[in-house]
């Protein structure tokens, strides 16, 4: 019987090397140490041997039965490992894909410019100051030297409340009167950005809303040099190295003298193209000395001190750096169009 079982032992083992599946392995554990199985079937036969024979006969059943379930769960713990195994190189990834770009946001056009303006002004000492969109009459216009009827309304036609001395502010220049009234008799260098609105047809160079940079310096000894050196410096920042500007005459109620700015044309460099309309100049800004009247008016004494003061469109200066034909494509939220800056 010791032989029997050495023979089973060995044939036993012999199978279960070939098994690769766990449920070829269940079979086998059923067939081999289960209740009916061939080791079980065996060990019925003990009782016909001799009393004496019994307890070797026994510990030798012990000792293979401990074997063969040894082995069941090694060939068990392999066959698992083995699925793992198939698993994670099934699901292997490619590292060597290129990966899905995110979606991400950006910083509106219209941002960027009043980002860069601002970042400009401040390497000249200008500090960024907010006023009110909804403005009174009195600041809008009357205490810039634009009284009621005064033709230069017709300037700036104008959205108002349904309380008439209440409007949407037509252009940032308001806020030189209040930053004034704050801080006179003190020195000042502002920038002033923020939106305005104006009642009038919208075209590619217009819109009824629109961003305005105000610019105001106020103090002792201030010239119209000191204004043409800053716009100077500004148009290098802005459109780059060897920008020229120059000055034409022009009228605001506000300033005495008033100037246009214009730059070299950023294109042509002043030859003549399409762009500057074969001038060889783009408008980027209006500008002057500000008016007696309205430093006054912001409690400063015209005879002690002067300033200059500038207005210009964020919006129509990115039209001139990027070449857009129409300011409308600032506004509205065509992602096609933001996308590109
Ligand atoms: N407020 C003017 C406008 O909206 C622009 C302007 C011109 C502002 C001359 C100024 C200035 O400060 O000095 O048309």
């Amino acid at each position: 019987m010791i032989e029997q079982l050495k023979a089973l032992e060995l044939e036993s083992l012999d199978k279960l090397k070939a098994i690769d599946s766990l449920s070829d392995l269940d079979q086998w554990r059923v067939e081999v140490l289960g209740r009916k199985g061939s080791l079980a079937l065996l060990l019925r036969g003990m009782g016909q041997l001799p009393a004496a024979d019994r307890p070797a006969v026994g510990a030798r059943a012990n000792e293979v039965k401990n074997t063969l379930e040894a082995a069941y769960a090694l060939a068990e713990n392999g066959i698992k490992q083995q699925a793992i195994g198939q698993r994670l190189h099934q699901d292997q990834v490619d590292v060597t894909l290129p990966g899905r770009r995110p979606g991400s946001g950006r910083l509106h056009l219209s941002t960027q410019s009043l980002q860069e303006i601002g970042r400009i002004f401040a390497t000249m000492g200008f500090q960024v100051w907010e006023s009110p969109e909804v403005e009174l009459d009195l600041f809008n216009f009357e205490l810039l030297n634009i009284p009621p009827y005064h033709p230069a309304r017709d300037m700036q036609d104008t959205f108002y409340t349904t309380n008439s001395d209440i409007l949407l502010r037509t252009h940032t220049s308001p806020g030189q009167i209040r930053v004034m009234r704050r801080y006179a008799p003190e020195p000042i260098r502002v920038i002033l950005p923020g939106k305005c609105y104006r009642f009038e047809q919208v075209t590619t160079r217009s819109d009824i809303q629109f961003y305005q940079v105000e610019g105001l310096a106020v103090g002792r000894h201030i010239t119209l040099a000191d204004l043409k050196g800053t716009i100077a410096n500004f148009a290098i920042q802005m459109f780059g190295p060897g920008r020229e500007v120059r000055f034409r005459y022009s009228y605001f109620p506000f300033t005495e003298p008033s100037v246009e700015a214009d730059v070299d044309c950023i294109i042509c460099g002043g030859k003549g193209c399409r762009l500057c309309k074969y001038s060889g100049w783009l408008e980027i800004m209006g500008a002057g000395m500000v008016h007696p009247t309205v430093l006054r008016n912001g409690g400063y004494d015209p005879d002690i001190y002067s300033g200059f003061a500038f207005g210009m469109g964020p919006g129509r200066i990115s039209m001139l750096q990027h070449a857009i034909d129409d300011i409308r494509y600032i506004l509205t939220s065509d992602l096609r169009f933001l996308e590109q800056f």
